[in-house]
C-alpha cells in the first residue's frame, strides 16, 4: 500500500507532481481551488470553458504547467452536485483519483477532497473516506500475471491537504486507522482472490497463524484434533474431499481481560462443488469464493491488531472443500453434530450450515458476548438482493441494529430478512432432529434457521455475504474479485461497540 500523509497548505504552493482539486457541478471550485485560480490569474474558468469542464461526477481533467503553481499537474476531478455528495461518492472519487494518478507518471501527489462538505459526515470522517478510498480502489491481484503490466512510475505517496494545521493530529490518527482497515480488507480480498488449488484449508489455517501477535493467539487444530474434538459435521463434508479439513480458533485479547469476546465465525469452504449433489459446470470456478467468510473474519483480525482495537475478540473458522470422493457424505445420510442436534443431508450441496453448525455450537460454548458469522451461504440471497447488500439475520435487536447503522456508515451495506418463527417448519426432517434444505421458498432464512438452532441463547448476527463478498465487473470502489465484505462494516461496529 502507498504511504499516505496529512499536510495544510495552499495548492498553488505545493511542489508535488500533482495537485488534485475537486470541482462542483455548475464550475464551482472550492476553497483551495478558489486560492489556486486566483494564483493562476484567473486561467482555470478559460480551461473549464476549453476542455468543457462541468463539474459532473468523476470526470477527470488534467492541466499542465498552470501559472503561478509550483506544481506540473493540477488535476481537477467532477464533484458533481455538491448537495448530493455523500461519504461513499467521496470514497468512490478518490478511487477514480488514485487510479488516474497510478497511471499518469506523477509519484507524490496532494488531494484536497477532504474540502468537499458532505451531509451528516464529520472531518474525521471525510478524511477516512478518502485514505480508505486510495488504498481500496489501488488494490489488485496481480500474482499469476507473469507479465507484470508496464507502469514504472507508480504512485509513491498521497497528501491528504486538510484546511488547518490544528486538525492535523485528528488526521493522522484517522489516517492510521484507515491504513489498518484497508489493510484487513487487502487482506481478505487476496485471501478470496488465491485459486482453490493454493487456498487450501491448510493454506487457510497458515494464513491465520501468520497473524499471530502479541495479543493475538491462533490455534489451528488439524484432522486427527478435529476428531478428538468431535466436529463430526465438518468431518461430514470434508469426507469427499483428498484434503484434510482445519479448524482454527483466534484469540485476540485488546479490551479487559473480564470483558466477555465478540465471536466472530467464518465459513471457510476453500471450494463448493457441490458434492455428490452436483453443480453446474457453468461458473463452478467462482466457488474458490465459498472461503469469503473466513476471509472477512482473518481480515478482521489483523484489522484489530493493526489498530489496538480495545475489544476482545474470538474467531472461529471451519475450513474444507466440499468434493465428491468416493467416501463423500451422500443425500440421505444423517449426521449427528458436534452438539448433538442431528442432521439429515437432503442435498450436499447446502455445506456451509452444515460446518458452520459445529463452529456456531463450538463458539457458543465459550460464552461470548454476542456471535457475528459470514458465510457465502445462499444463491438465494444473491437473487434477493444481489450485490449491494449482505444479508442479515439473527436473534438480537440491538446488534442488528447497531450493525445496519455501521453498513450505512461504511457502505458495506447490510439488509434484514426475517426470521419468525414459522420458517422452522420448512427444516424439520422426517428421520431426523432438522434437515439440511428448506425446500426453495425463502431460502436465505431457512439456512439461517438452520444456524440458529447451533447458537444457544447467546446473542447472534448471521451475515450471508454470498452477493456481496466477490464482484465480477467490479464496484465504484473494488476491483474486480474479492470485495472484502464484512471488514469494514465490523470494524466499525466494533469501534462504536460500548465496551
Ligand atoms: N456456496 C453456496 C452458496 C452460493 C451460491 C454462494 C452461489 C454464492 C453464489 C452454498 O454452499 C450452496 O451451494 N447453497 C445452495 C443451498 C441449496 C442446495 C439449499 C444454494 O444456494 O443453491
Ligand atoms: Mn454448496
Ligand atoms: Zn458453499
Amino acid at each position: 500500500m502507498i504511504e499516505i500523509a496529512v499536510k495544510a497548505g495552499h495548492a498553488h504552493k505545493q511542489r508535488d507532481d500533482a495537485v488534485v482539486l475537486p470541482l462542483l457541478e455548475g464550475r464551482k471550485l472550492t476553497e483551495s481551488g478558489k486560492a489556486l485560480q486566483d494564483a493562476s490569474g484567473k486561467m482555470l474558468p478559460s480551461f473549464f470553458r476549453k476542455f468543457d469542464l462541468t463539474g459532473k461526477f468523476g470526470a477527470c481533467r488534467t492541466l499542465y504547467d498552470v501559472e503561478g503553481t509550483f506544481t506540473q499537474r493540477v488535476m481537477l476531478v467532477g464533484a458533481g452536485d455538491e448537495k448530493k455528495i455523500t461519504l461513499q461518492k467521496l470514497r468512490a472519487l478518490s478511487v477514480t483519483v488514485a487510479r488516474k494518478l497510478n497511471r499518469s507518471g506523477a509519484r507524490d501527489v496532494s488531494v484536497y477532497l477532504t474540502e468537499l462538505s458532505v451531509k451528516g459526515a464529520s472531518f474525521t470522517d471525510k478524511v477516512q473516506a478518502v485514505a480508505e478510498g486510495v488504498w481500496l480502489g489501488l488494490y489488485s491481484f496481480e500474482k499469476y500475471k507473469t507479465k507484470k503490466e508496464e507502469n514504472k512510475r507508480e504512485l509513491r505517496s498521497l497528501t491528504i491537504m486538510v484546511s488547518s494545521r490544528k486538525d492535523l493530529e485528528l488526521a493522522q490518527a484517522v489516517v492510521d486507522k484507515a491504513r489498518a482497515i484497508a489493510s484487513g480488507t487487502n487482506f481478505a480480498r487476496d485471501l478470496a482472490n488465491e485459486p482453490g488449488n493454493v487456498c487450501t484449508p491448510e493454506f487457510l489455517g497458515e494464513q491465520a497463524s501468520g497473524l499471530s501477535h502479541g495479543q493475538l493467539q491462533v490455534t489451528v487444530m488439524d484432522k486427527e484434533a478435529i476428531e478428538k474434538a468431535g466436529f463430526s459435521a465438518l468431518l461430514a463434508v470434508n469426507q469427499g474431499s483428498a484434503k484434510e479439513p482445519r479448524f482454527i480458533v483466534l484469540d485476540y485479547k485488546g479490551g479487559r481481560e473480564k470483558d466477555a469476546p465478540v465471536a466472530l465465525v467464518g465459513k471457510g469452504l476453500t471450494f463448493d462443488a457441490g458434492g455428490i449433489s452436483i453443480k453446474p459446470a457453468a461458473q463452478m470456478d467462482e466457488m474458490k469464493y465459498d472461503m469469503c467468510g473466513s476471509a472477512a473474519v482473518l481480515g478482521i483480525f489483523k484489522s484489530a491488531t493493526e489498530m489496538d482495537l480495545p475489544v476482545n475478540l474470538m474467531g472461529v473458522i471451519p475450513a474444507t472443500e466440499n468434493m465428491l470422493g468416493a467416501d463423500a457424505y451422500k443425500p440421505g445420510d444423517v449426521i449427528t453434530s458436534y452438539k448433538g442436534i442431528t442432521i439429515e443431508v437432503q442435498n450436499t450441496d447446502a455445506e456451509g450450515r452444515i460446518i458452520l453448525a459445529d463452529a456456531l455450537a463450538y463458539a457458543a460454548e465459550q460464552n461470548p458476548a454476542e456471535i457475528i458469522d459470514f458465510a457465502t451461504l445462499t444463491g438465494a440471497c444473491v437473487i434477493a438482493l444481489g450485490g449491494q447488500a449482505t444479508g442479515l439475520m439473527g436473534t438480537d435487536e440491538k446488534l442488528k441494529k447497531a450493525l445496519k447503522l455501521s453498513g450505512d456508515f461504511t457502505h458495506d451495506r447490510v439488509w434484514e430478512l426475517p426470521m419468525y418463527e414459522e420458517y422452522q417448519e420448512q427444516i424439520k426432517s422426517e428421520i431426523a432432529d432438522i434437515r439440511n434444505v428448506g425446500g426453495r421458498e425463502a431460502g436465505t432464512i431457512t439456512a439461517a434457521c438452520f444456524l440458529s438452532r447451533f447458537v444457544g441463547d447467546t446473542p447472534w448476527a448471521h451475515l450471508d455475504i454470498a452477493g456481496t463478498a466477490w464482484n465480477m465487473s467490479g464496484t465504484d470502489i473494488s476491483a474486480k474479485g474479492g470485495t472484502g465484505a464484512g471488514v469494514r462494516l465490523i470494524i466499525d461496529y466494533l469501534s462504536k461497540r460500548e465496551q
